[in-house]
């Protein structure tokens, strides 16, 4: 079992992370908090055997306990499910003494935290996150929400759990398109912040391809720690620290929006935005093409998409003139200078960026 510390003061947590942690829930959150009635918020999908693994754990600590289920997908993650699950709460007999657990993957996790942080101005919320993406990146750091029909987690908080949860073991159900597209945020972690972890990944692929037990541990111990010192120095998102983590997600989600959602998974869309977003920092002269290469490299490897799609390229620059980090009509990426580290770059002329898009 491994652990990894979040500081940030009072509002500090762990994450643990192994194979078969579910038995451990109970005591996990027992050591915690005092845990006398809970309530389980899960994706329909993994209620059996995961959500009912942690229920069973958490009675054997002594508490009541009430599932919730949500339908899975993202059209989940709505004002109108929120204000369900806020009744279904009542109903439940929760009060500021009961602790919200999340069962599933991203969509559970944002929903589930945003009506802990909401429920009776805030109950004790911890996450049990089953898919890679969620264990990797969306169960750490704190952003809790929902999406309005136009626009994307636009309505939240910043609201920290009482610790995380992540049973490796929950990884071996999850479909194989939804793996790959964690491995896409997983390079994309080696790409900003850890050249060594780059390095580890490319001489691995054999091991994370069969969701090797050990591979999972290191990768997302690995994930959760780079994370974590992102998210400690710059916790609410002030001085723009945590931008790094948006590196290709300007491409990334100009791909999304022209391509309507759905087509792609984020985390491929984000393959796709990191080779674009690399073919750009090599043309600024910022890194050579040896960069671009193993970037593609390891990407194929792990069987993520490379190429953006063959829509039009006007609609993808104006998508991206609709991203947060555009700053008075000029564009702004994260762009590495060298594997392991990243700068923001503003100024970017529009005909570089049209060119990144294709190799
Ligand atoms: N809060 C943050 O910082 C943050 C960061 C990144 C992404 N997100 C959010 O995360 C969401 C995406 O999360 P996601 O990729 O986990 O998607 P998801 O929650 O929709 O899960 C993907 C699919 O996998 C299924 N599933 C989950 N665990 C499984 C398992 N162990 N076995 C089999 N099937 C399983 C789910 O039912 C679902 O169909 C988006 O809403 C995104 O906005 C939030
Ligand atoms: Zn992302």
């Amino acid at each position: 079992m491994s652990r990894v510390r979040v500081n940030l003061s009072e509002r500090s947590y762990d994450i643990e992370i192994g194979a078969g942690m579910l038995a451990r829930s109970g005591e996990f959150v027992a050591s915690r908090s005092r845990v006398s009635h809970a309530v389980c918020i899960a994706d329909a999908n993994v209620v059996s055997p995961y959500a009912e693994s942690v229920e069973e754990s958490l009675r054997s600590a002594g508490a009541r306990v009430a599932r919730l289920t949500i339908q899975p997908g993202e059209r989940c993650k709505s004002v109108a499910e929120a204000e369900r699950l806020w009744n279904a709460m009542l109903a439940a007999g929760a009060d500021r003494k009961s602790v919200v657990i999340a069962v599933g993957g991203g969509v559970v996790g944002d929903l589930a935290g945003f009506v802990a942080a909401t429920y009776a101005r805030g109950l004790a919320f911890v996450q049990v996150p089953t898919t890679l993406l969620a264990q990797v990146d969306s169960s750490v750091g704190g952003k809790v929400g929902v999406n309005l029909p136009g626009a994307k987690n636009m309505v939240g908080a910043f609201w920290q759990p009482l610790g995380v949860l992540i049973d490796t073991a929950t990884l071996a159900t999850l479909p194989d398109r939804e793996y790959r597209a964690g491995l896409g945020e997983v390079v994309k972690y080696g790409v900003i912040l850890d050249a060594e972890f780059f390095a580890w990944l490319e001489s691995h692929v054999a091991e994370i391809n069969r969701r090797d037990a050990a591979a999972l541990e290191h990768i997302i111990t690995r994930c959760c720690r780079l994370k974590a010192d992102v998210v400690e120095a710059d916790e609410r998102e002030t001085i723009g620290l945590r931008a790094v983590l948006n590196y290709g997600h300007t491409f990334c989600h100009a791909i999304e929006a022209v391509t309507g959602y759905g087509e792609y998974l984020h985390g491929e869309a984000v393959a796709i935005g990191m080779m674009c977003a690399a073919r750009l920092a090599a043309s600024l002269g910022r890194i050579d093409q040896s960069l671009v290469v193993r970037q593609r490299e390891l990407l194929a490897a792990l069987r993520l998409p490379l190429e953006t799609p063959s829509v039009d390229d006007d609609a993808l620059l104006a998508a991206m003139q609709h991203d947060k980090k555009v700053e008075h009509g000029r564009l702004r990426f994260i762009l590495p200078t060298r594997l392991g580290h990243v700068e923001l770059v503003g100024d970017v002329a529009p005909e570089l960026a049209r060119a990144a898009l294709r190799s």
